[in-house]
């Protein structure tokens, strides 16, 4: 077996073992083995290598990629990288041939390569994630589609609204995450490879065939920049941080929900833990572990600007800094987005609890309010008026609807019989804008929802 002439002249063994990537960017090797069988063909096709030599290539890549699916490959720390190691057992399988495919590369180009094929193909998983998520908060606010809720602000109980409009609150963030999602994918999209180390490559090299070969639908226009900007990670990352806050604040809210206090949903227990010395209960441990793994995520993109800033051009070893924090932004964004999906699905919605949450009508002041304004009465007089009469209300422990006529009356004497119409049924019902939570908005909210997560 023929040995690798690579040598990275890292002597020191704690110098080494500090500097190498290989025990996380291993995790690149099909996108390095797919770039380097492109570069190849590309090579033979305009006749720096001959066709031969890009064949026998080919064959030993395909056949290292095979021993690493496998557990077959001897991962060599004293090699640094991924790419060495890659390199170096191809040297092994077929010889000195294996020296040719590094023609007109650089580990500078070919590791931006890697990235962009890697963070190109987890946006499209993070977005079909982000799809599943939406189809079932789609699916249980149809499920619950009729079900009148307290809203809030400031977490104090504001106006009714439709359960299934709160849901669907949350389905808009999500499709802004994907559509933001969809915008980095455009701009992670082109191929590095032909900038070499820095300056480009002294070869003709088509850059648009690999391209092509690698489904990148351009390729960079500047080789400095191509080999040393990870903005592309960075917007991952963000993205990313902004999912997770939103998938944090749905978790917060199933959270309460589901506390004694709330009693408004139920989580399965598939889903939650009990405790162990206390049997009564039920811990959200999912819910609060994705609000909790959010935090991470944040973690991960303040680092990578941290890493990013003030680095001269073109490559700095500061770059390899990039790969752990995306590689766990990743992992982590994948399985809280499925967990959650998974969660949802569980949700049962205890309409009960829900009503009498607002058994003391005041959430319906400012439809008292508005019904005085229909009457002839500016809106802070209006306003007002109702703020008297809830003080009135509530020193005597009454509801609005078990006030009598006369007593209405002594706060306006616009006040008439049709006082007692005034529900939280006709509060959604009143709010039929485009975007309010009106039974019929919200119908047409659901279906195009529904419609959004076939796409
Ligand atoms: N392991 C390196 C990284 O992840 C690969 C590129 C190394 N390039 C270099 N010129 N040392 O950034």
């Amino acid at each position: 077996m023929k040995s690798s002439p690579i040598n990275l002249s890292m002597t020191d063994k704690q110098a080494r073992n500090y500097a190498t990537s290989l025990p996380f960017d291993r995790r690149l090797y099909r996108q390095d083995i797919e770039g380097s069988i492109a570069h190849a063909r590309m090579l033979a096709k305009q006749e720096i290598i001959a066709a031969g030599e890009a064949e026998a290539i080919v064959k030993g890549l395909n056949s290292i990629r095979k021993e690493i699916e496998r557990g077959k490959f001897q991962f060599r720390i004293e090699l640094e990288d991924i790419h060495m190691n890659i390199e170096a057992r191809l040297f092994e399988k077929i010889g000195d041939v294996a020296g040719k495919l590094h023609t007109a590369r650089s580990r500078n180009d070919q590791m931006a390569l890697d990235l962009r094929l890697f963070v190109k193909e987890e946006i499209l998983k993070t977005i079909g994630e982000i799809k599943a998520l939406q189809a079932a908060l789609v699916e249980l606010a149809r499920a619950n589609k009729d079900v009148i809720m307290p809203g809030y602000t400031h977490l104090q109980q504001a106006q009714p609204v439709l359960l299934a409009h709160h849901l669907l609150a949350y389905f808009e963030m999500f499709q802004r995450d994907r559509e933001r999602l969809h915008d980095c994918l455009g701009r992670a999209d082109f191929l590095p490879l032909g900038s070499g180390a820095l300056a480009g490559v002294p070869y003709p090299v088509d850059r648009e065939f690999v391209a092509h070969e690698l489904g990148l639908s351009k390729v960079s226009t500047n080789s400095l920049d191509a080999v040393s900007d990870r903005d592309f990670i960075i917007e991952y990352e963000a993205a990313a941080a902004i999912t997770m806050m939103h998938l944090s604040r749905l978790a917060e809210e199933l959270i309460l929900w589901s506390s004694s206090e709330f009693s408004f949903i139920e989580i399965d227990e598939a889903f939650t833990t009990g405790s162990s010395i206390m049997p009564q209960k039920k811990n959200p441990d999912v819910a609060e572990l994705a609000r909790g793994k959010t935090g991470r995520v944040y973690g991960h993109l303040m680092g990578i600007l941290t890493i990013m800033k003030s680095l001269p051009l073109a490559y700095n070893r500061d770059m390899q800094e990039d790969k752990e924090g995306l590689f766990d932004t990743v992992d982590t964004l994948h399985s809280s987005l499925e967990v959650f999906a998974g969660m949802l699905k569980t949700i049962k919605v205890n309409t009960d609890r829900i009503s009498q949450a607002m058994r003391t009508d005041y959430i319906l002041a400012t439809d008292l309010a508005d019904y005085l304004v229909k009457k002839g009465l500016p809106f802070r007089k209006a306003h007002g008026v109702i703020a008297r009469l809830s003080e009135y209300a509530m020193s005597r422990g009454k509801a609005f609807r078990e006030l009598g006529r006369r007593e209405y009356r002594e706060f306006s004497p616009l006040f008439a019989g049709d006082v007692y119409d005034i529900t939280s049924e006709s509060s959604v019902a009143a709010r039929n804008v485009i975007g309010g939570t009106s039974p019929q908005q919200v119908e047409k909210a659901l279906r195009r929802a529904k419609r959004l997560t076939k796409r």
